[in-house]
């Protein structure tokens, strides 16, 4: 994929920021790093706003939102931020009845079952339903440090769909699985639908201020090469094709070492990478032509710090350097992660990335 075209008017300390520079390939003289739910339950900060708001209330509270956002970027000094939503919220104006039950995770009442519920579905026409999340990104821009890059995202028509048609979290994913492959027709409609939505969704939130958009397809791995390519590729090659093409954006999936040349084929500058493949090899695989965002196991946080150190090492060794590394864990910040490892974290890479470059 070509990199995002270098016209874009942002101003110069956050153009040249590590993070983007990294985003675009080219060399930087640190690792950009930064977490995925780098805001949550982990950090006494959140807990405490979320001592007296809902998950969902506090999505829907663009003060709250920005709070928790910058909040966590600053006391972890990552080199970028990441909007505080959820890639769920998106079904609501479609006509999902979301709600997230106390330790239960995420519970969708009306899951469809049926072509017929496909076409009961409503379209995002009309962005204003979303609003607050543009607003909590117009707040968040406004917040940070100028330099500091805010990230968008939504998630991807597969991981959605799977929400969408389980009711909530699916071990097997059996009901969304065997749904594909028994009508692929209305499967096909479903997922235009959500690029469709998702596409204006992300770029709305360029409009609003997000320097990056990552796409989260967390639950992708679950699928064979051959039914990836049938049954999603097309799809994600078209959510691509519609972004802001100034933007940088990230393709992000867990379980996912016998698709990444597919993904990258769908789209993304960077591609996201968990633990259970290599960095060093899995980037070769993918070539020259995007970067690649992780990859450190989530659960070595709870190892000593001197393990998270001696791992942060490898992986940094693995990018040898190499533009286009954005330093990250391969899923997201585990709960009961201990806040002072993942600050141990981040400055191990931006002193290792460093000194590895002879800084
Ligand atoms: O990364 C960030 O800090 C930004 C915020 C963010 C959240 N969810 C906040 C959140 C992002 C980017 C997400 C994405 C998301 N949401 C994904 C894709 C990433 C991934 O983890 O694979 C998925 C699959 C969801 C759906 C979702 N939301 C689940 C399954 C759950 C419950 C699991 C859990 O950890 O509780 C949520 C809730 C959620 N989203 C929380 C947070 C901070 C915890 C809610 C709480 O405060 O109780």
């Amino acid at each position: 994929s070509a990199p995002a075209s270098t016209d874009q008017p942002l101003p110069d300390g956050l153009w040249n920021s590590p993070f983007l520079k990294a985003c675009r390939r080219e060399p930087t003289d640190v690792t950009p790093v930064w977490l995925m739910r780098q805001a949550g339950r982990y950090m006494a900060e959140y807990r405490a706003v979320r001592a007296t708001t809902s998950f969902l209330e506090l999505c829907k509270q663009p003060e709250l939102a920005t709070e928790v956002t910058v909040t966590a970027a600053e006391i972890l000094g990552v080199d970028a931020a990441i909007l505080f939503a959820d890639i769920l919220l998106i079904l609501e104006p479609l006509g999902f009845d979301l709600e997230f039950a106390k330790g239960e995770g995420p519970v969708i009442h009306n899951p469809i079952q049926s072509a017929d519920d496909v076409d009961r579905l409503r379209r995002l026409d009309d962005l204003e339903p979303l609003g607050f999340v543009f607003e909590a990104v117009r707040l968040i821009r406004a917040a940070l440090p100028p330099s500091l890059p805010l990230i968008g995202f939504a998630g991807a028509p597969f991981t959605l769909a799977c929400y969408a048609i389980e009711g909530g979290g699916s071990r097997h994913y059996e009901k969304a699985k065997a749904w594909m492959l028994r009508d692929p027709g209305a499967w096909n409609a479903l997922m235009e639908i959500l690029v469709d939505a998702t596409a204006r969704y992300l770029n709305a939130q360029v409009e609003a201020g997000a320097q990056v958009l990552q796409v989260f397809d967390s639950w992708v791995g679950a699928l064979s090469p051959h039914d990836y390519r049938r049954f999603v590729q097309p799809h994600m090659t078209r959510l691509f094709s519609m972004l802001d093409p100034r933007v940088p954006s990230i393709h992000f999936g867990t379980g996912t070492g016998s698709l990444l040349e597919l993904q990258r084929d769908a789209g993304g500058s960077v591609i996201g990478l968990d633990w259970r493949v290599e960095l060093d090899e899995a980037w070769s695989r993918l070539g020259d032509q995007v970067g690649v965002q992780g990859n450190l196991d989530p659960v070595t946080l709870f190892a000593p710090i001197s393990e998270i150190t001696a791992q942060t090492h490898r992986i940094l060794d693995q990018a040898d350097g190499r533009p286009g590394h954005i330093f990250n864990l391969g899923h997201g910040v585990l709960q009961h992660t201990p806040v002072d490892h993942v600050r141990a974290l981040i400055d191990v890479v931006h002193e290792y990335s460093q000194t590895r470059r002879g800084g």
